[in-house]
């Protein structure tokens, strides 16, 4: 059986840091609320006059998943990109991303699936990979939330940061690779994480933020209702892919979760049995990524040298949509 293989990861921030601290001085907040509630210390926001939009980060963390990979940019044939905050409507980022790296055979679109995307732009990859529709497949979450962001609601401003992680997926002999994906979704809770037009027209944003672009919609969330559905979300999922793939909590080597909030980290860790010591968090530094969160921290816990060959690593992830989802990665790079 085919599966799909990662032999490459890449990933970049935006140059930018914008500690709690520095969002003292834009809403009424402080670095101790934010850092007890979330976990979050600071994080990255794009500038638009760097090659900072989400395209733009999205190349380049391409760039360093291809290098490693050792696959040139022809030899692409599908690019898949999970995102809420493309540069345009259309087209889509992933067809920006191709023209960028000339990866002129692929197929590329991108995935809505809120901070799930890179999780469902995985499985459609691991699928075409799967079926013999495809051998080399560019996976990638890229967001740039600091744009519908709305920088007067410390609810939600002080969660947010930007960022672009990708995965080089190849065909794998059938016992290594993403050994299942398991997606879920429920419309009938959309409310509580959605984009709203922004009321008032286009942003006025504090100096501190003058080099953010603003969209015409910004993020809304309740964030209490949505913490609760959080958890047991993510134990299930995470639950469904061990059951799956006949694993117990004991055989996961690195758990890598969206980095929404390091309480619904570890609450999910606590229901699952997995210690902290087996849970990669990267929150502190760049908030949270949408859907650019598990791929960033996959590549750093890949360049750190946390993911030993043989050994399986849980990523799991809960967002707008609703959406959620887990996969199974047997490692082998
Ligand atoms: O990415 C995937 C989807 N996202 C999530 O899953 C996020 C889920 N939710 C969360 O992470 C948390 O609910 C938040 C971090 C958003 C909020 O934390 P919380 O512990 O649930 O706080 P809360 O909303 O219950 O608010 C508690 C208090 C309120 O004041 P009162 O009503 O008790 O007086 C808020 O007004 O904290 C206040 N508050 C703040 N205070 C200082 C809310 N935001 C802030 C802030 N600074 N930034």
């Amino acid at each position: 059986m085919l599966r799909g293989r990662i032999i490459g990861t890449g990933s970049t921030t935006p140059k930018r840091i914008l500690t709690n601290k520095d969002l003292e001085a834009i809403v009424d907040t402080t670095d101790e609320w934010i850092t007890r509630r979330t976990g979050i210390k600071e994080r990255r926001i794009s500038s638009k006059t760097r090659a900072e939009d989400t395209s733009e980060m999205a190349t380049a963390a391409s760039k360093r998943a291809l290098e490693m990979a050792g696959v040139a940019p022809e030899a692409l044939d599908l690019i898949v990109i999970g995102t809420v905050t493309p540069d345009r409507q259309f087209p889509s980022a992933a067809c920006m991303v191709q023209k960028n790296l000339g990866a002129r055979c692929a197929v590329a679109f991108d995935v809505s699936a809120g901070c799930s995307g890179f999780l469902y732009a995985l499985s459609i990859a691991n699928n075409a990979i799967a079926t013999n529709n495809c051998r080399n497949a560019l996976v990638v979450g890229a967001e740039r939330l600091s744009g519908i962001a709305d920088w007067q609601d410390r609810s939600t401003c002080v969660l947010l940061g930007d960022g672009a992680g990708a995965v080089v997926l190849t065909p794998g002999d059938g016992n290594e690779g993403i050994l299942s994906t398991h997606l879920g979704s429920d419309g009938s809770l959309w409310e509580l994480l959605y984009a709203s037009d922004r009321i008032g027209g286009p942003i006025e944003l504090p100096e501190i933020l003058d080099t953010v672009e603003g969209r015409p919609f910004c993020l809304k969330m309740e964030g209490n209702k949505l913490f609760k559905k959080a958890v047991c979300c993510l134990a299930d999922v995470a639950v469904a892919a061990m059951e799956h793939d006949g694993l117990s909590c004991d055989d996961i080597m690195l758990m890598v979760p969206h980095q929404a909030n390091l309480r619904i980290i570890r609450a999910t860790a606590e229901r699952l049995s997995i210690p902290m010591e087996k849970v990669y968090t990267n929150l502190d530094k760049y908030g949270n990524t949408s859907s650019a969160s598990i791929p960033i921290a996959l590549d750093e816990a890949n360049r750190k040298g946390m993911l030993k060959e043989g050994g399986y690593v849980l990523l799991v992830t809960f967002g707008a949509g609703l959406t959620w989802g887990a996969s199974i990665v047997k490692w082998s790079l």
